[in-house]
């Protein structure tokens, strides 16, 4: 037994511990409330944004606020599971164009600015969703 402990937890700490210490953002981003703030700063702007507000009419927007908290949690590195529809499926019939997604991109940025968060934060959020483009834009 004592034997299998002292394999066993260096083989932890090798493997779990260094990735979970660097993974700050989610706390830099202020936690689930910060994040909170940020996904309903943000859909506000979709809403009031005359470029891309018409996208969002069949939407139930109560539901999607909700899905963007747990993504956005999950993507920072923070304790959720994200259980929604993936990325392409979820904006298949959306026919969405890149200047779609630059709008939603500078509305998201516009509200990490309201709630405070410093640019360099900011990046380190959006550099994570960059790689999702190809998956949403369809035209
Ligand atoms: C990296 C960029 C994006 C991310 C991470 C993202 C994330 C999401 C998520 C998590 C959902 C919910 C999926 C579900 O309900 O299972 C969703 C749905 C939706 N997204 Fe996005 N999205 C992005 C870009 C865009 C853009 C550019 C637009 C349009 C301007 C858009 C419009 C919508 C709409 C209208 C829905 C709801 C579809 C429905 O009602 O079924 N999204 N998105």
């Amino acid at each position: 037994m004592n034997r299998l402990l002292a394999i066993s937890v260096p083989l932890f700490m090798l493997f779990a511990v260094p990735v979970r210490a660097e993974d700050t953002l989610f706390a830099d981003m202020g936690g689930q409330v910060g994040i909170d703030r940020i996904v309903d700063a943000s859909v506000d702007n979709y809403l009031a944004d005359d470029r891309i507000k018409a996208i969002f009419n069949e939407s139930n927007i109560d539901r999607l606020r909700a899905q963007f908290k747990v993504q956005f949690c999950q993507v920072a590195g923070g304790p959720c599971q994200y259980k929604g529809h993936d990325m392409t499926i979820a904006h298949k019939g959306l026919h969405l164009t890149n200047a779609n997604f630059n709008a939603v991109v500078e509305d998201l940025q516009a509200a990490m600015d309201k709630v405070g968060l410093p640019f360099a934060t900011q990046n380190r959020f959006l550099a994570r969703l960059a790689p999702m483009q190809h998956q949403v834009v369809s035209k």
